[in-house]
């Protein structure tokens, strides 16, 4: 059975991969993937956020001007919302890299070009394999359209592009007008793969204390079916490679990412809610499946049922959208 799998330049054993999360803020739980026997880990992201306090407190003791450092602060999140600021990320990427043998894909997560690309150097001096971008960008003002929140999204891409020779993907929101023509977008400047999807932050309402309260749910399995739209939809139409976020927990969840095209499939909650060795039991799964599927490899089974050669394309498209609605029933 030949599970393995390409995905940045590196040849994968098979395609589960732990994405971005804190489980790299420990090294036990590090090894303890590996042992698993995760493909790839992909690193807690550095925050572009992490980058600006740095940066002000450096200005602020060149300036020797701790008043306007202690405004500037309070807009952003204090350092002690991160496990560590930048410079210790970068050890901790060294630090992983230097206790296992299992790839690790680094992860900067932002919105603008500014801080990173110095960052990103670093990353492929630490000695990362690859490189995760996730620009988380939300468009709340009404002169922004949504070419501008585009043009920035390669520009960022480009700009890192052009600082490493780390091959480098991109996490994207599924909140653009044509996701197709932005990872055309992003081939086109060198990025090699589009991780599909970023989860935004869904801030909840507290009615008694009228404050926003931000909220961070583990994903459940019904968010793989976004996913899986996207890359039938993507799958064949780039040359990109396409590695799936969100929703799988389950090694069907896996099979079905990968029948829609995913190269990889990333795994959080279920790896916060089960433990690492989680993964293992993905993999076993998958392989089961296969065995009993009489499929011979991943390669066989990616892109399957993706728009291009699933017995019905409609399916995915608007053509079964009106059928749905108008012939549901209660059950
Ligand atoms: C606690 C937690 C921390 C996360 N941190 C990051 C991060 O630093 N960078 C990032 O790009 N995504 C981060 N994510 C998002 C995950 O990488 C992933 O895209 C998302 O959880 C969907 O995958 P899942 O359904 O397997 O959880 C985080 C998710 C969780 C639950």
């Amino acid at each position: 059975m030949d599970l393995s799998t390409t995905y940045l330049g590196l040849k994968l054993p098979h395609p589960l991969i732990s994405g971005a999360s804190p489980l790299t803020d420990d090294l036990d739980m590090v090894r303890r993937l590996e042992a698993a026997g995760a493909a790839a880990i992909v690193m807690n992201s550095l925050f572009e956020e992490q980058i600006t306090l740095e940066d002000n407190a450096a200005q602020a003791q060149r300036d020797e001007n701790q008043d306007s450092f202690a405004e500037a602060q309070s807009f952003f999140p204090q350092s002690t919302d991160f496990a560590y600021g930048p410079r210790a990320w970068l050890d901790q990427v060294a630090r992983i890299k230097a206790t296992v043998k299992v790839p690790v894909i680094a992860s900067l997560n932002g919105t603008t070009a500014t801080g990173w690309v110095r960052y990103a150097r670093q990353i492929e001096e630490v000695g990362a394999d690859a490189l995760e971008l996730n620009i988380y960008l939300l468009a709340t003002r009404s002169q922004v359209d949504g070419r501008q929140i585009e043009d920035r999204v390669v520009e960022v891409a480009e700009a890192v592009r052009d600082s490493v020779h780390l091959p480098l993907a991109v996490k994207l929101s599924p909140f653009y007008s044509s996701l197709p023509n932005l990872v055309r977008r992003l081939d086109a400047v060198g990025v090699t793969a589009v991780v599909l999807f970023n989860r935004f932050l869904q801030p909840d309402i507290d009615i008694e204390r009228l404050e926003v309260a931000p909220k961070l749910v583990l994903s459940t399995p019904s968010e793989l079916l976004l996913r899986l739209r996207w890359l039938a939809i993507l799958h064949g139409r780039t040359n990109m490679e396409l590695s799936a976020s969100g929703g799988a927990h389950t090694a069907e969840d896996v099979i079905k990412a990968l029948m829609a095209g995913a190269n990889t499939v990333q795994v959080v909650s279920a790896l916060l809610k089960h433990g690492p060795e989680h993964i293992g039991v993905l993999r076993a799964g998958l392989e089961k499946w296969m065995v009993e599927h009489e499929y011979d490899s991943v390669r066989q089974m990616r892109g399957s049922m993706s728009l291009q050669r699933c017995p019905d394309p409609e399916a995915f498209e608007r053509g079964n959208y009106a059928k749905v609605l108008k012939t549901w029933r209660p059950s």
